[in-house]
């Protein structure tokens, strides 16, 4: 599905949903994840984000890209590398992602894709044997190239896990609309990312590294999935 805003929640009732936000929610999620971050809680709002707030839990997300005022953390992958989210539980609030997250409430599984986790998170949809839908979320509404792409590496990824296990497939034209777009620039993701318009405003900000990192493919071997409104990361391998 393109964008959020094109996703019905009754059509995803007892789906697989990969959630996309590669610029930069589902990347910066994964990425506190893979540093021992304990727990994420995706909320909508500036308000539920500071309700949910308790001893031991940290904030974090973006509004216009930039951290919000009086919050732990922004929404950049780099903030989340070093010790200091092990063993936390963040509460995250961004534009779009956590928006997606919220959206897709009714799906029986929710899992939150990136580039960076593409193959684990096909592999863990894939194992699930429920049908799949692809997130987008978008920006604002509106369908954006990078995580239309990811939609494409996602699509690659399931069209060889199913194929290896001689499952029968189908996949709708958007997927494979972005499968061929994702081909066509798999040798450089990185150039692709820094052309498209999420890319251009970050690197205007400043987040030139941001965009370098979140276009690497399958960098980490995670499929966080989101249960009970919590995000946290069981390992595939
Ligand atoms: C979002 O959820 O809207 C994005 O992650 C925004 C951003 O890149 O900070």
């Amino acid at each position: 599905i393109p964008s959020v805003n094109e996703a019905r929640a009754d059509d995803l009732i007892n789906k697989t949903v990969l959630v996309i936000d590669v610029l930069r929610a589902t990347s910066t999620m994964l990425t506190a994840l893979a540093h021992g971050c304990r727990a994420i809680y995706p909320v909508e709002t500036v308000l539920q984000a500071r309700q949910l707030q308790q001893p031991g839990y940290v904030l974090g997300g973006e509004r216009a890209c930039k951290k919000i005022p009086g919050f732990d953390y922004g929404n950049s992958p780099f903030e989340y590398m070093d010790d200091r989210i092990a063993g936390k539980h963040l509460i995250i609030t961004t534009t779009n992602g956590t928006r997606a997250i919220q959206k897709s409430s009714k799906a029986c599984t929710v899992i939150a894709a990136s580039l960076l986790n593409g193959k684990a998170c096909a592999r863990e949809a894939a194992a699930l044997n429920k049908d799949i839908v692809i997130l987008c979320s978008g920006t604002q509404d509106v369908f954006s190239f990078e995580d239309g792409i990811c939609a494409g590496q996602l699509v690659g990824e399931l069209q060889s896990l199913l194929k290896d296990r001689g499952t029968e497939w189908s996949v709708n034209d958007f997927g494979l609309s972005m499968l061929y777009a994702f081909q066509q620039v798999q040798s450089d993701i990185t150039r692709a990312l820094m052309n498209c318009s999420n890319g251009k405003r970050l690197c205007k900000l400043g987040f030139t590294d941001d965009v370098i990192y979140c276009s690497r493919l399958n960098l980490i071997q995670m499929a966080p999935v989101v249960r009970g409104g919590k995000l946290s990361a069981p390992l595939v391998d």
